[in-house]
């Protein structure tokens, strides 16, 4: 499974890069918004850390606006992947960009039937949000488990990107879905790494090494 980080704060970004885990990222106006900082700039600083796939969103209702800032945003470099939300117009708009040879990801999916359809018009990712679908007492995973089984039945080669990612749990059902991408905001990513045992077992390995006369560090 891809792993990619959910943020807009280079920091994060890099930090993550740094473990030798990342294999892209994506964004959404909130995650900027969150920076403070001027998309441009934020998006270019992504884009240069980042060589493998980085999530744009859109932000027109209308397919002609969804096109129009996807060049924009694909004009920023070549890992860009132009975002845009699971609705009919959203829908012209993947048939065109994807029929031009750029990459999309149709955001804010939230059923399987809305993910056949997104398959269908030829987009490059599918992210439906599991968290949201949580929050309102429907199981986000097994949406998950529908995607991936749809688009297995029929060859569809859209990837499932675990998108609104909350706990390390959902990281686990995820992989076992058979998701092709998860992304994860900054927090759960270092959580995935933690365990007491870990912590517990350096601690005594440290203190006997102490006791160990003679040590070359
Ligand atoms: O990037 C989209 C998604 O991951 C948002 O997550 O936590 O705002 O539902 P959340």
């Amino acid at each position: 499974m891809k792993i990619f980080i959910d943020s807009g704060d280079i920091n994060e970004i890099k930090e993550a890069n740094s473990m030798g885990i990342l294999d892209g990222v994506t964004t959404n106006p909130s995650l900027i918004a969150k920076t403070g900082r001027d998309f441009k700039t934020v998006a270019k600083e992504i884009l240069h850390e980042v060589k493998g796939p980085v999530s744009l969103e859109t932000v027109s209702l209308n397919a002609k606006g969804m096109i129009d800032e996807g060049h924009f945003l694909a004009d920023l470099g070549p890992n860009v992947v132009v975002k845009i939300p699971s609705t009919t117009e959203g829908l012209k708009a993947i048939k065109q960009l994807t029929s031009e040879g750029l990459q999309t990801n149709c955001t804010l999916c939230f059923s399987s039937n809305q993910a056949l359809l997104i398959a269908k018009a030829g987009s490059t990712i599918v992210s439906p949000f599991v968290g949201r679908l949580d929050d309102i007492s429907e199981r986000g995973m097994d949406l998950i488990r529908d995607c991936v089984q749809i688009y297995k039945n029929y060859g569809y080669k859209t990837e499932v990107l675990v998108a609104s990612i909350r706990n390390p749990i959902h990281v686990k059902e995820a992989s076992l879905c058979g998701a092709h991408i998860c992304t994860i905001p900054f927090a759960v990513i270092k959580q995935l790494m933690q365990h007491p045992l870990t912590d517990a077992g350096i601690d005594k390995f440290l203190k006997d090494w102490e006791k160990v006369p003679s040590k070359p560090f």
